[in-house]
């Protein structure tokens, strides 16, 4: 079964103007998905797109790109990156597209799914799920502004039935959306049940636009799977990307980790957010990091509570040092305590 999906996801799939030639992506992940990660990621390769954190429409204006924690890339990954960006405002989210379009990035996309409470309190992200009109109408907005490709990744709404998330997804791709990227969940959960993949594939079979699938996939057997049961176009890939960064490139084929793995890309992951971010930003995120990396192994809690407890970047050293010199044990599945 596994041995087919390198072929299912290095296939060319078209999106507005656009072709991509491999159906994996990165999710986009605040705190995560940040130009440090991304070369990380890129050192391995196995991606069509990459989704960059996502960023406040109004802000985006203001944003320098050297200096910005988040708005920053490398010339590079530039045709392979897309901007997500949050807002409620239309002509302030069609304003901050122009920019991620005059910047020559591959293409834009609109948060409709953070549910995290100071979001939703400025009617942004998954509280424009309960005003589908609202919704409509920055995905019109951006669409008259931009000519690179639309993305809207939304999630199943506010309430467990999976007609919400159909009637979204015709809306979205009838305002001008090119993709829609679907977690089912609802908006309150953060990922304590289980996604709907059932939802996916009706998402799929209500729009002609591509649809990439996410939630909950761990390994290549559910890649497949996914790809195989709902009929999604391609595979967005969130946390497992963190917790290892070459899974990727061997779902498409291209790598077959080493036993020397954790150790080289726990420490490679230091090196590039030392020469991307300040030591405290760089310190902030490597310990967003640790949380993921930690789910593999068996004695994680050791793991990042050491990272956790450091004050500066030596430190951390250090303790990957002290960690990596005592062989830990690997898991075969991600240690889901630490998958919050
Ligand atoms: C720490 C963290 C930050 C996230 N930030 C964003 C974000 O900025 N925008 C977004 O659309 N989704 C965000 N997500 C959701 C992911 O893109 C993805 O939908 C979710 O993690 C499920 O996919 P997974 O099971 O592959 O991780 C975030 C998820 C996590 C864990």
């Amino acid at each position: 079964m596994r041995s087919d999906l390198p072929s299912q996801l290095n296939r060319p799939l078209t999106i507005g103007q656009t072709t991509i030639d491999c159906r994996l992506v990165l999710a986009p992940m605040t705190l995560l998905g940040h130009i440090a990660f991304r070369e990380l990621l890129a050192g391995f390769g196995g991606y069509g797109l990459l989704f960059g954190e996502m960023c406040s429409a109004k802000r985006i204006p203001r944003e320098a790109r050297t200096g910005s924690a988040y708005f920053s890339w490398r010339e590079a990954e530039r045709r392979h990156l897309v901007m997500q960006i949050f807002g409620a405002d239309p002509p302030a989210m069609a304003t901050a597209a122009r920019i991620i379009e005059e910047k020559g990035l591959y293409g834009v996309d609109l948060n409709f799914g953070c549910s995290v409470a100071t979001i939703c309190k400025q009617s942004c992200g998954a509280a424009l799920l309960k005003t589908p009109d609202q919704a409509a109408r920055i995905v019109d907005a951006v669409r008259r502004a931009v000519t690179i490709p639309l993305f809207v990744k939304f999630r199943t709404g506010w309430t467990d039935d999976p007609a919400i998330p159909v009637d979204l997804a015709r809306r979205f791709a009838s305002a001008g959306a090119d993709a829609l990227t679907f977690h089912p969940r609802v908006a309150p959960d953060r990922r304590s049940r289980p996604p709907r993949w059932d939802y996916i594939k009706r998402v799929k079979d209500a729009v002609t636009i591509p649809v990439f699938g996410n939630g909950d996939v761990f390994d290549e057997t559910d890649c497949l799977r996914m790809l195989k049961t709902t009929g999604c176009d391609g595979v967005a890939i969130g946390r497992m990307a963190i917790a290892r960064p070459w899974l990727m490139a061997q779902m498409v084929g291209l790598h077959s980790p080493d036993t020397g793995i954790y150790r080289r890309t726990a420490f490679a992951m230091l090196d590039l957010m030392e020469r991307h971010f300040d030591d405290r930003r760089a310190l902030r995120r490597y310990k967003k990091f640790a949380l993921y990396y930690s789910a593999n192994f068996k004695f994680g809690h050791n793991f990042y509570k050491r990272i956790g407890n450091t004050q500066d970047l030596k430190a951390v050293k250090g303790e990957l040092a002290a960690f990596f010199n005592g062989n830990p044990e690997t898991t075969t599945r991600p240690n889901m305590n630490f998958f919050l």
